[in-house]
């Protein structure tokens, strides 16, 4: 099952997730410092990633993983306040410069294509004080960060992600409040941040494309996170219409925007206008976007970066809201099936990936895709023999061979999340996504292969399955 000549394998992580040095050289606190450091019970054991894999000073050992593994790509992001402490240009931190410029140069140096995020969930605590994504004022301090980063290391880098996940930052940070700042905001806050979030992207695509690309011939995207959806009853079509409305509310509410036509999908403005009346608001909650806007907006993606992790079944249930990375207004219910096996929120579903694909590529007009994350979880007891999860990975392999050898999807890319284990949000350090084991007991942090990393390092060496 040979891939296509060229086809890109890669790993990811975050900056907060493995860097560590949450202090270190004059880094500014982001909102996962100030968060974790409250305490409360809101993070699984009230763990930290003021450590983490120790990334910020063990690069070294990260990129013996790297090179163990045979990657043509490696997938990171940027700390806005390890560059930016305040998160304004006012303040440049050289030490943040120094440590991406490294990574960058290392890759590169070892063959390795770097796919830079430059916002994973860590906004700069000073302006999450100023009302972080909530604010329009973000835009602008957004635009200035993606800026000063093509600047800084858009001579090497050539891929670019705006912002990681918008919709499930939107709903878990501003709607629901269980990620920093803490706040909920049900009903307004997860429309509001997701608004300024597309807008922001909007901004920093058009600054590339005016400032930057003629010279460092780039493509910029964002990445949206995306599960599969089936109707609980095939046969219902109030479970059809139900798993229409997860995937409009999950995907096409931040992909139609950018791929179409600027604009959210009607299904999504018809059903918040309605949900809005029945509970007396005055008008709808969800914000609308001006001419102008609908045309910064629109067209502002080189390429659709999606990131799967799990298929679920979805019925019709009234006003039932804010269920599965959708934002709220959804009105589905989620269904376990019993034949599927699930690992906490993954349901490991190979061939939901593939469907998901075909998805994209006839709804946006078959665009060059990148799996920039999939992967999954082991709980505990953690085995470094992870043949069971392997076979996971190996199916989704199958899956994918066919997705773009007879469905012809334009997938160029599949990156496993993650390249070593880390701090998995509230989860904690209790669910390991990692290709490498990491001994969080240790100080020296050692890093050891799972099963699943030596075989993924055939796949690549072979670029494809064997059968
Ligand atoms: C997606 C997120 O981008 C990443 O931060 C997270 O760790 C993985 N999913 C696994 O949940």
């Amino acid at each position: 099952m040979a891939f296509p000549a060229g086809f890109g394998w890669g790993v990811a992580t975050s900056a907060y997730q493995v860097e560590g040095g949450w202090d270190a050289d004059g880094k500014g606190p982001c909102v996962w410092d100030t968060f974790t450091h409250q305490g409360g019970e809101r993070v699984f054991k009230n763990q930290t990633g003021d450590v983490a894999c120790g990334s910020y000073t063990l690069w070294e050992e990260d990129l013996k993983c790297i090179k163990q593994l045979g990657l043509t790509h490696y997938h990171f992001s940027l700390s806005w306040s390890r560059l930016l402490p305040d998160g304004t240009t006012g303040f440049i931190n050289q030490k943040g410069i120094d440590y991406y410029n490294k990574i960058i140069d290392d890759l590169l140096f070892n063959g390795v294509t770097p796919i830079v995020t430059l916002y994973h969930f860590d906004l700069p605590q000073a302006l999450e004080d100023q009302g972080g994504w909530l604010s329009e004022e973000i835009i602008e301090s957004f635009d200035k960060y993606a800026q000063f980063c093509f600047s800084t290391f858009g001579d090497r880098v050539r891929q670019w992600i705006t912002i990681n996940e918008p919709n499930i930052f939107a709903l878990l940070a501003y709607e629901l409040g269980v990620f920093p700042p803490g706040v909920p905001h049900l009903g307004t806050g997860g429309y509001q941040a997701a608004h300024n979030l597309i807008k922001a992207h909007a901004r920093s695509w058009h600054s590339y494309d005016s400032l930057f690309r003629k010279e460092q011939k780039g493509v910029v995207s964002f990445s949206l996170f995306s599960p599969w959806v089936e109707p609980a009853d095939p046969d219902s079509v109030t479970d059809q219409e139900a798993a229409q409305r997860a995937i409009a509310f999950c995907l096409d509410f931040f992909a139609k925007p950018l791929f179409i036509d600027g604009d959210y999908p009607e299904v999504v403005k018809s059903q918040v206008a309605s949900m809005s009346k029945k509970q007396g608001y005055p008008s709808s909650r969800l914000p609308e976007f001006t001419e102008e806007e609908k045309r910064m907006i629109k067209g502002t993606a080189d390429f659709f970066a999606v990131q799967y992790y799990t298929t679920r079944l979805v019925k019709y249930k009234e006003n039932k809201t804010g269920e599965l990375g959708a934002l709220q207004d959804v009105e589905i219910e989620i269904l376990p099936d019993p034949s599927w096996q699930s690992i906490d929120w993954v349901c490991v579903v190979p061939w939901g990936i593939r469907k998901l694909l075909k998805y994209i590529m006839d709804t946006y007009n078959n665009p060059v895709i990148y799996i920039t994350e999939n992967g999954f979880p082991q709980g505990d007891p953690v085995s470094l023999d992870d043949t069971q999860r392997w076979e996971y990975f190996r199916q989704t392999f199958q899956e994918l061979f066919k997705a773009i050898h007879v469905d012809k999807v334009n997938l160029k890319l599949y990156c496993i999340w993650a390249l070593l284990d880390n701090f998995e949000w509230t989860q904690g350090y209790s669910h390991r996504f990692g290709l490498f084991h990491v001994d969080f007991e240790d100080p020296a942090r050692p890093r050891t292969p799972y099963t699943s990393a030596k075989e993924y390092a055939k796949i690549i060496q072979n670029n494809g399955l064997e059968e």
